[in-house]
């Protein structure tokens, strides 16, 4: 079966300038009063969450496991005439990627990809960001809400319908299936009609861990986090709570060094 994030061009259909829009304001929100002048994003893909942070000033650097949505991402911060450093790295890898004692002001893995890997190699990988954020600086995480994943055992997601350029209208359905060893395969099912008719078909499998808050909050605290603030993804949301959003994301503020 093809993969997803191999059809980066597929993938990016449901992006548009009032998402990327969505994106900044978020920033602002999450950034409000800090100092982030640099930020490298473990999992920055095609850059949607990440390249709307260019408009307030900051330096990004980005990494991923896929060569063409790093690709896709290059092609959309040049049309931006947006500066990126992007690398090809699995986030399990990063003391390997950028191992000349690098630091950013911010560390993030946006777009839900922490699941990705198992909840037992969960902890390496925020070590290793943590290693590249400097003195005072910023962890940042968002994904879905996975707690009341859990809870509701919701199993259909629906998309409104997009309608493309080309004057099809595009269909997205997820469709969740839960597996015995608590992981689960969300099946992507894209159909795109003309005048009524389903003239295309494409169907993906994503296999995510699920995590629960309380093991990213664990793992933050041992390493010192403090000050964690979990907010809604967008964090503009007013009146939800994060715990029942949707999506949230947490921004940790790591501790000045002792001197
Ligand atoms: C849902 S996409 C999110 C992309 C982007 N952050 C966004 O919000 O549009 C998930 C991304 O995680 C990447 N990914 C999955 N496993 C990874 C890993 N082990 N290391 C680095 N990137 C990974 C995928 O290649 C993909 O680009």
């Amino acid at each position: 079966m093809a993969k997803l994030y191999d059809r980066a061009d597929l993938y990016d259909l449901l992006e548009n300038e009032q998402r990327y829009q969505i994106a900044k304001r978020h920033w602002e929100r999450v950034l409000r009063g800090r100092r982030v002048q640099t930020l490298l994003d473990v999992s920055v893909g095609s850059g949607n969450l990440t390249l709307p942070l260019a408009e307030l000033g900051v330096e990004l650097h980005g990494s991923d496991l896929s060569e063409a949505m790093l690709e896709r991402c290059r092609e959309k911060a040049g049309k931006r005439e947006i500066p990126i450093d992007l690398r090809l790295s699995d986030f399990r890898r990063l003391d390997e990627a950028f191992d000349g004692g690098a630091v950013f002001d911010c560390v993030a893995s946006t777009g839900n990809s922490l699941p990705y890997v198992t909840n037992a190699e969960v902890p390496d990988v925020l070590a290793q960001m943590d290693r590249l954020v400097r003195p005072g600086g910023y962890l940042y995480l968002d994904l879905r809400n996975w707690d009341r994943i859990l809870e509701t055992k919701q199993r259909f997601y629906l998309y409104n319908p997009t309608f493309l350029d080309n004057g099809m209208r595009m269909n997205l359905v997820q469709v969740w299936d839960r597996h015995g060893d608590g992981s689960m395969t969300f099946n992507l099912l894209y159909t795109f009609e003309r005048e009524n008719r389903i003239v295309q078909k494409e169907i993906f499998e994503e296999h995510y861990f699920p995590i629960k808050k309380q093991l990213l909050l664990e793992e933050l605290e041992r390493l010192d986090y403090e000050e964690i603030e979990l907010m809604c993804l967008p964090a503009f949301l007013d009146g939800v709570k994060p715990e029942n959003a949707e999506w949230y994301c947490m921004l940790a503020h790591k501790q000045e060094a002792r001197t």
